[in-house]
């Protein structure tokens, strides 16, 4: 990367919406403050930065691209989402690396099973690496064969989309309820797993080949009594003035025997590998006996400085600008031009 290079900020930029809950806008919109950081971040490190956002069509966003050389710049992607789905996201880094542009982050093909909770968890399975046992429902009717409390997720959402206290449920009445809801509102099929009791923590990793891990942040719960209640729901990670906003104690480092620390880092190492993500990557667990238990894995974790990934990196050590420094670096590396 020579000193003329120029870093294109790639971000979503939705401002149309066509299922899920009103006040979940705020999720979607927010990758656009975090570019600003990005933008902010590596013009300090001393490249030209430009701001680019992804909306419109991909052949509309393929055009906007093909004014730039491929060997001048580089694209540093962070598109959560595409025309307001979390579906589409996979479709940017596919046209990326269509269009012959080198760029931060998983490839469409990794992206694409990350943001399909069914595929990613498939894969695990086949890797060996432990995940909540499910089963997929796209109407309500059945009974889910595994043990209650389950956890109904729509199946290809994130930023906890469609998680609400209603999620978590003990029976079959509430389970239909549940599904009819997610398959409505959401317009695809529910995800239904086993809700895993116990503590939930969440990795940072970066790395290609030799993946290291930053220091393990947990959502504590303990002053939530009810153990159906004690999950991230959309409010608590959104919504300030929720019970769950104001009660979950956020910890970094997790406070972990060596012997659990190092099975979580493991499980989360595993997880990176089976769904063969690039330069970065958020693991989140349920550890419970002993077992972490892999439920998401984010192929882009949300970058604001307020957020797990940079925190984390603060805590080890790390600002936001070498963070982002560090990213760039692992993608230059991997492409050969370092
Ligand atoms: N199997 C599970 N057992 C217990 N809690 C779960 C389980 N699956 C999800 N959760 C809770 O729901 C939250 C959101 O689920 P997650 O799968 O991470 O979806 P998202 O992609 O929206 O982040 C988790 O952070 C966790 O608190
Ligand atoms: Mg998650």
């Amino acid at each position: 990367v020579e000193e003329e290079s120029l870093i294109l900020i790639l971000y979503s930029q939705d401002d149309t919406m066509d299922h899920g809950a009103p006040q979940e806008m705020i999720a979607f919109q927010y990758t656009a403050t975090v570019a600003d950081h990005l933008n902010a971040a590596v013009t300090k490190l001393g490249y030209h930065a430009e701001l680019v956002p992804a909306n419109g069509t991909i052949a509309s966003l393929r055009r906007k691209l093909d004014k730039y050389s491929r060997d001048r710049a580089f694209i540093f992607n962070n598109c959560d989402g595409f025309g307001g789905k979390n579906i589409n996201a996979s479709r940017v880094p596919a046209l990326l690396g269509r269009m012959g542009f080198k760029f931060t982050g998983s490839t469409g093909e990794a992206t694409a099973l990350c943001t399909n909770k069914k595929r990613c968890k498939k894969r695990l399975i086949e890797c060996g690496v432990p995940t909540p046992r499910f089963q997929l429902f796209s109407k309500p009717k059945g009974d889910f064969k595994y043990d209650y409390p389950a956890i109904i997720k729509p199946v290809v959402e994130d930023a906890s989309m469609g998680i609400d206290l209603e999620s978590v449920v003990s029976n079959m009445e509430q389970l239909h309820k549940r599904i009819a809801y997610v398959v409505e509102r959401y317009q695809q099929p529910a995800l239904v797993e086993e809700y895993i009791i116990g503590r939930e923590l969440s990795v940072s990793l970066w790395g290609n080949g030799e993946v290291t891990t930053l220091p393990i942040v947990e959502e504590d719960y303990s002053k939530v009594e009810n153990p159906l209640e004690q999950l991230l729901t959309f409010d608590s990670k959104w919504n300030p003035d929720s019970y769950l906003y104001q009660t979950i104690i956020w910890r970094c480092p997790a406070p972990l025997a060596p012997e659990d620390d190092r099975r979580v880092r493991e499980a989360a190492i595993a997880a990176y590998k089976a769904v063969g993500l690039r330069d970065i990557g958020r693991v989140d667990i349920r550890y419970r006996d002993g077992i972490a238990y892999v439920i998401d894995i984010n192929e882009l974790p949300d970058l604001s400085p307020e957020s797990g990934f940079p925190r984390s990196a603060q805590i080890g050590g790390i600002s936001y600008e070498q963070m982002v420094g560090r990213i760039l670096d692992l993608s230059f590396h991997r492409e050969g031009l370092r």
